[in-house]
């Protein structure tokens, strides 16, 4: 027989996703930011929509166009990332952290916009770091089945399993960022998945949409979605 209303593997459940590199304010009109482009995390949003899910975006970039039926919050720093990561996790089932989180900001956010030095002499910024999202939710963890990702140059099987520890991730995604197709821009990535106590699994150079079900689909078989 043919199920006419199939039963959505993400149906009933609160999926909230991350989506896009932070901008941290140096003045009103200069800030620090990275060359993630969003799109990871919004193919991720659209996928846990398509798959029944109740989806909350919470985004750094205005570039992209929103997919249907997903709540949009948006964000600037990665201090507004963390208030509202914060305020959305309690009530999270599955939480996706694809957006790329400035590991520094300006030790303040100048009020007017910076005058070149009268003698044009160096101009040296003071950066601190800002929190790390994911290491601070790890002990507020009850039952939310949690997937970061990792950019990585070089060594990506060492500090991507390094990540997932630390993290305490069910789900980490590493990301070869240094090869052509793959990671911060274009359409397309190709990940490898680690989960605790199992060995990785790389996948195919894939569209971004697959790459999300891929993820998508690994954690609801990990057991994201609870009985
Ligand atoms: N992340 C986070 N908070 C930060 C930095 C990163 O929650 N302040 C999350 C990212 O969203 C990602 C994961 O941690 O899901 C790994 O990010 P990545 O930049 O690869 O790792 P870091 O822990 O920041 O380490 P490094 O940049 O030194 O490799
Ligand atoms: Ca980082």
């Amino acid at each position: 027989l043919t199920q006419l209303t199939p039963n959505l593997p993400l149906a009933h459940q609160h999926v909230l996703v991350t989506a896009g590199g932070t901008r941290e304010a140096i003045d009103p009109v200069r800030y620090i930011s990275n060359r993630s482009s969003g799109k990871m995390g919004y193919a991720v949003a659209q996928v846990a929509r398509e798959m029944g899910a109740d989806v909350t975006l919470i985004s750094a970039t205005d570039q992209l166009p929103v997919p249907v039926g997903v709540h949009l919050v948006k964000v600037a720093s990665a201090a507004e990332l963390l208030t509202a990561v914060n305020a959305a996790f309690p009530t999270t089932n599955l939480l996706v952290m694809a957006a790329a989180v400035s590991d520094y900001r300006p030790v303040q956010s100048a009020d007017q916009k910076i005058k070149k030095p009268a003698d044009h002499g160096d101009l040296t910024l003071q950066l601190t770091e800002t929190p790390d999202i994911l290491k601070q939710l790890a002990p507020q963890k009850t039952s939310q089945y949690v997937v970061g990702f990792a950019a990585e140059t070089q060594h990506l099987l060492t500090n991507a399993q390094r990540k997932l520890t630390q993290k305490r991730l069910d789900l980490l995604v590493a990301n070869d960022v240094s090869k052509p197709g793959v990671g911060f821009n274009g359409d397309t990535n190709q990940v490898t998945l680690l989960r605790p106590n199992q060995e990785p699994v790389k996948t195919a150079l894939l569209s971004k949409i697959e790459i999300a079900r891929t993820i998508l689909t690994t954690a609801v078989a990990g057991g994201a979605v609870k009985a």
